[in-house]
């Protein structure tokens, strides 16, 4: 009985470490979106799979990537509202990610991915809807990753894409007044 609660312990201590190395190492913590934030986040992308269905934009369900998903439970709702769409869900940090993956192991998601990778290497093909909730550092560098063609829609919680003017700015009813930025690439800038 004592070997299995210092085995929990040693567990837990190691996990927090390893959460407060990488939170220092990636330069953001694995905070969860809100509740509020992910029913406008949710709307965002309903909206931008509409108009990119019914618009001039792709017939095909557009793809929805989620760059930094940390535990999980935003990839998990986006994957079950959009079951036509195939949700990538990105992380970097160890803890979150084994998490996410015990979590999908144990209640899978036919459409659901979840990759341990840089959010910065990933290629991202058109059409998606790309989702983040990160910090202004990762948006600067997303900035000048992000393709500027093709089909692409992006939702951000809270940070802006600096040099983009957003198509839409969601502010939710929260105490910040968070704002949900709609940054549109491709068919839907052309039009
Ligand atoms: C604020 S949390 C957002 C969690 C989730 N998107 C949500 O809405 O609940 C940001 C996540 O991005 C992850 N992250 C930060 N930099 C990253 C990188 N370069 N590559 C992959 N994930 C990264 C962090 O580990 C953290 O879990």
């Amino acid at each position: 009985m004592i070997a299995v609660l210092v085995l929990i312990l040693v567990v837990a201590v190691a996990g927090l470490t390893m959460i407060v190395i990488q939170t220092l190492t990636l330069g953001i913590p694995p905070m969860p979106s809100t509740r509020s934030m992910r029913a406008a986040i949710r709307d965002a992308v309903e909206g931008a799979m509409r108009e990119m269905v019914c618009g001039d934009g792709p017939a095909a369900a557009p793809r929805i990537v989620e760059l930094g998903c940390g535990w999980g439970g935003l990839a998990r709702m986006l994957a079950r509202t959009f079951g036509d769409s195939r949700v990538h869900a990105v992380e970097r940090s160890v803890a979150p990610y084994l998490w996410c993956t015990a979590v999908r192991a144990l209640f899978p998601l036919p459409n659901l991915v979840i990759e341990r990778t840089d959010l910065l290497t990933i290629r991202i093909e058109s059409p998606s809807v790309v989702v983040a909730y990160l910090s202004p550092a990762h948006m600067s560098a997303l900035g000048e990753r992000l393709p500027h063609t093709g089909d692409i829609v992006l939702v951000s919680c809270a940070f802006a894409l600096p040099g983009h003017t957003p198509s839409r700015v969601i502010a939710l009813h929260d105490l910040y007044r968070t704002p949900v930025y709609v940054y549109t690439f491709g068919w839907g800038a052309r039009s």
